[in-house]
């Protein structure tokens, strides 16, 4: 058996990790022979339904998690993590602007960077799924001075995903046809979901949809994803952004088959995208690592919307600018 690796999930007592941490504890993130030890992270006012959480995951008996830690401090709940999937992050309250919550956030995820910095392993991976994603994981960064920034991505894999369906289910085929698309920018309504390299079934799949429907139904259907799903459900996406967290660090640690895969992660100035903010590329996954896939011819339509998330991104870091170091 390998040794046990450490493992924090942040907002543990939240919906997302109600479902996320039953299945990294079933081995879908790690692998089925890797021994998990879970160190989670909650507020004070949450340490009570992070215990109930904790007694659940102890009553699964699930042979891989070797032991279990709930802490309201991140030095502790950190403490030489090798993965830390930062979900917990304080909701749009009632009549909070979006720079309020960008504000609000940042002062978490300053201190959280910090104590990555301290107290993880060297080589920890970090994926933020609380939102804002893209600049939360940008100030997380500039917090970690010991780490590298490529260190911390951000989560669109949700995105990826959701525009995988759509694309199987308008084209008739399945998600296991599709390969090449991806999504530009921002965790927001501002993202870009791309088709113009997506391949169906080996072939072009803007030869198979019409350009009304892309620009018009795709896009936008796949950007306002989550406001449906409140929408419909009375609550925002839990199960499918749980699923999507394990999708983007099984296929890091793992890597992605030569598939293309969406990652929030910081920019080298690809793509003429202003370096150092997160931006979602086109990556793929191999090594331990993950690389942005060079070379895509970018189309005027793309540019021009590529450009509108950057500038959204662009903002937001200005929003924060006195958080970073
Ligand atoms: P939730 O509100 O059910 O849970 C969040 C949990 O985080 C709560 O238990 C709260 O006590 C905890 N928390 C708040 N501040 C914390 C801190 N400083 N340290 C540790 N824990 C803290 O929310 P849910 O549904 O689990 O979503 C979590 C986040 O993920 C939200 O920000 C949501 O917008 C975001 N999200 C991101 C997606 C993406 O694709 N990147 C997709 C879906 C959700």
């Amino acid at each position: 058996m390998k040794d046990p690796v450490r493992v924090a999930v942040t907002g543990g007592a939240g919906q997302i990790s109600y479902s996320l941490i039953f299945r990294i504890a079933t081995g879908e993130m790690l692998g089925h022979d890797q021994p998990i030890i879970l160190q989670l992270l909650e507020i004070p006012p949450a340490m009570d339904a992070l215990k109930g959480v904790i007694m659940e995951i102890n009553d699964c008996a699930f042979p891989l998690v070797t032991e279990i830690h709930g802490s309201d401090k991140p030095e502790e709940a950190f403490k030489d993590v090798d993965y830390a999937l930062l979900v917990g992050s304080k909701p749009r309250g009632k009549g909070m602007e979006r720079a309020d919550l960008i504000k609000a956030n940042g002062d978490i995820f300053s201190v959280q960077g910090k104590a990555l910095n301290d107290h993880a392993s060297k080589d920890v991976k970090v994926l933020v799924v609380g939102n804002p994603a893209n600049t939360n994981a940008l100030i997380a960064a500039n917090n970690a001075p010991d780490l590298d920034d490529g260190q911390f991505t951000a989560m669109t894999r949700l995105d990826h995903n959701r525009a995988m369906t759509q694309l199987a289910q308008k084209t008739d085929r399945q998600v296991t046809d599709i390969e090449g698309l991806a999504i530009w920018g921002n965790h927001s309504s501002t993202q870009f979901p791309d088709l113009s390299h997506a391949k169906v079934a080996g072939k072009a799949a803007l030869d198979l949809v019409d350009q009304d429907w892309y620009a018009n139904d795709f896009i936008p259907t796949v950007q306002k994803r989550g406001a449906a799903i409140i929408e419909a459900r009375g609550a925002s996406s839990a199960a499918s952004a749980a699923s999507a967290a394990l999708d983007h660090m099984r296929n890091w640690v793992a890597g992605s088959n030569g598939q293309i895969v969406s990652m929030a992660i910081p920019s080298d100035g690809s793509y003429d995208i202003a370096p150092g903010i997160m931006y979602s590329y086109p990556v793929i996954c191999e090594n331990g690592g993950y690389r942005i896939v060079e070379g895509l011819e970018i189309s005027d339509f793309a540019r021009e919307r590529m450009q509108a998330t950057e500038n959204e991104l662009r903002e937001e870091r200005e929003a924060v600018a006195h958080l970073m170091s």
